[in-house]
């Protein structure tokens, strides 16, 4: 890295201790400012950011420790390094809890102190790198509030757009808590109908007896309380959108009904003799298996083919682990934010729980457990302890013995893929994203690992973008 666009703050009350810190340092090519106690350093810190702050801990009057808090709670990219006398490491060891990046004792050995600056720019340059990998992936995989960017959920994104401004019918099915109603929104709201309404109807939450009039509407007298006459969904829908969700609840009676609307979008009102017709697109969705309700004679074929005409399958959580990372970042911000909080982290080791729980509720349930985390835990890191006990016991699809194989079973194409793409990120981690050293590691050649790069749409690290390398 350049050293040179470093800059360091030193403050040290002892001034031959303090001119040998900025010796060492500027020699190393850091441009060094430096204050001989508390007060000064705070105030140069609060003027001017700096990458990092090198502070004596026993300083008179404002000590160390205030100013790594300080930093800790106002400037979390700068990093600090608590220098201490003998004696005082308990408190240095304190600090490192507290949130300093390391800690060196006196007197100072200048070679441990340059690795430990430069240790020290290393972690913030790459935390400043994740950081900005994580908004570009956000900023090009996140789809009308959906994030996600595995192989399987891009493919959704890529047909929500492709149907998105037809009239189409489309049937969205996916198991509880994938994301069906998300879809339904995002279809509408990347439509020529946007300005239209988008009507929701839950079929299985109003009661059958019901739901005709809910949707069909009702003419004055129709029935004893019809007192009066009453629009129902479709026509409230007229311009917009209908979702359907559900479907799979709806009684056969009914069934039979809005087939007639999917095929001539027409329809008479509950106790009406005239035909209305209706400018609709409708949507429709359902977690259950509509092929099983089929051939049990509980769902009728013909309807099921109208609205088959373009289906979306929402993939479960688990075949799409590489989904969890961004969700849970997502998540983590979304709350943070509504309960103004400071943003929270997850440590690595409890983000590979999650990533290995099998999510039967599938993204709800990792939004309700986010939330409950962002409003439960103290501190900003949250740890394994900190989770519930029913995510400790979950093996990766890999390392699944024969008795904890899941009863929903897993999806081997899916699974190959992600194992696929996490073993390509780690060679070109390791090889700090030189391809053709990544190819080598992982017994390819380069041009195939480019290819499988784009298939699993790994994307260039930022820095590289403009920076192409040389070819090989
Ligand atoms: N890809 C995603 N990105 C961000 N949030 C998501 C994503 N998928 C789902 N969610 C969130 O998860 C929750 C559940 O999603 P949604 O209600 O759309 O699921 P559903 O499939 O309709 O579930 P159900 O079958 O239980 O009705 C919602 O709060 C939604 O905002
Ligand atoms: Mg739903």
């Amino acid at each position: 890295m350049d050293r040179s666009h470093a800059s360091i703050l030193v403050i040290e009350d002892e001034s031959a201790v303090r001119q040998g810190l900025q010796d060492i340092l500027v020699a190393e090519g850091y441009e060094v400012e430096t204050a001989a106690d508390g007060e000064t350093g705070l105030e140069l810190v609060k003027e001017q950011p700096f990458d990092l702050v090198l502070t004596d801990l026993a300083l008179p009057g404002l000590g160390g420790m205030d100013i790594l808090k300080y930093l800790v709670h106002h400037q979390p990219d700068c990093l600090c390094i608590i220098v201490t006398g003998y004696g005082s490491i308990k408190n240095a060891v304190a600090s490192m809890r507290l949130g300093a990046f390391d800690y060196l004792a006196k007197p100072v050995d200048p070679q441990e102190l340059r690795l430990v600056v430069r240790r020290a720019l290393e972690h913030r340059r790459l935390k400043w790198e994740n950081l900005h990998l994580k908004k570009q992936l956000n900023r090009r995989f996140g789809f009308a509030n959906m994030v996600g960017m595995s192989e399987a959920i891009i493919q959704v994104f890529d047909l929500i757009k492709k149907v998105a401004d037809t009239d189409s019918t489309v049937l969205i099915l996916g198991e509880s808590g994938t994301g069906k109603e998300l879809i339904a929104h995002a279809i509408h709201y990347n439509s020529s109908r946007r300005e239209g309404p988008l009507i929701p109807v839950n079929c299985a939450a109003i009661p059958q007896e019901l739901l005709e009039s809910e949707l069909f509407g009702h003419e004055r007298g129709a029935f004893t309380h019809a007192v009066r006459k009453r629009l129902g969904r479709f026509e409230q829908a007229t311009g917009g959108t209908i979702f359907l969700d559900e479907i799979g609840s709806m009684s056969q009676a009914l069934q039979e009904k809005i087939l007639r609307v999917l095929q001539d979008r027409a329809f008479e009102r509950i106790g009406g003799t005239k035909t209305i017709r209706v400018d609709i697109r409708i949507l429709a969705a359902t977690n259950q298996d509509l092929d099983k309700l089929m051939r049990r004679g509980r769902f009728r074929e013909d309807l099921y083919y109208r609205l088959n005409v373009i289906p979306i399958k929402v993939p479960p959580l688990r075949e799409r682990v590489s989904d969890i990372p961004l969700l849970v970042q997502h998540f983590l911000q979304e709350f943070s934010r509504k309960q103004k909080k400071p943003l929270k982290r997850l440590s690595p080791a409890a983000l590979d729980l999650l990533s290995h729980y099998p999510w039967p509720g599938n993204v709800r349930e990792l939004e309700n457990l986010l939330e409950r985390l962002v409003t439960l835990s103290e501190g900003e890191l949250v740890e394994v302890a900190d989770l519930p006990d029913k995510f400790k016991r979950h093996p990766s699809a890999a390392a699944l013995g024969p008795r904890d194989f899941p009863e929903q079973g897993v999806n081997l194409t899916a699974a190959v893929q992600e194992f696929e793409k996490d073993l390509i990120l780690k060679a070109l981690a390791k090889t700090d994203w030189v391809k053709s050293r990544a190819a080598a590691l992982l017994h390819l050649n380069r041009t195939t690992l480019l290819e499988k790069m784009k298939k699993r749409h790994i994307l260039p690290k930022p820095d590289q973008v403009s920076r192409p390398e040389k070819p090989s």
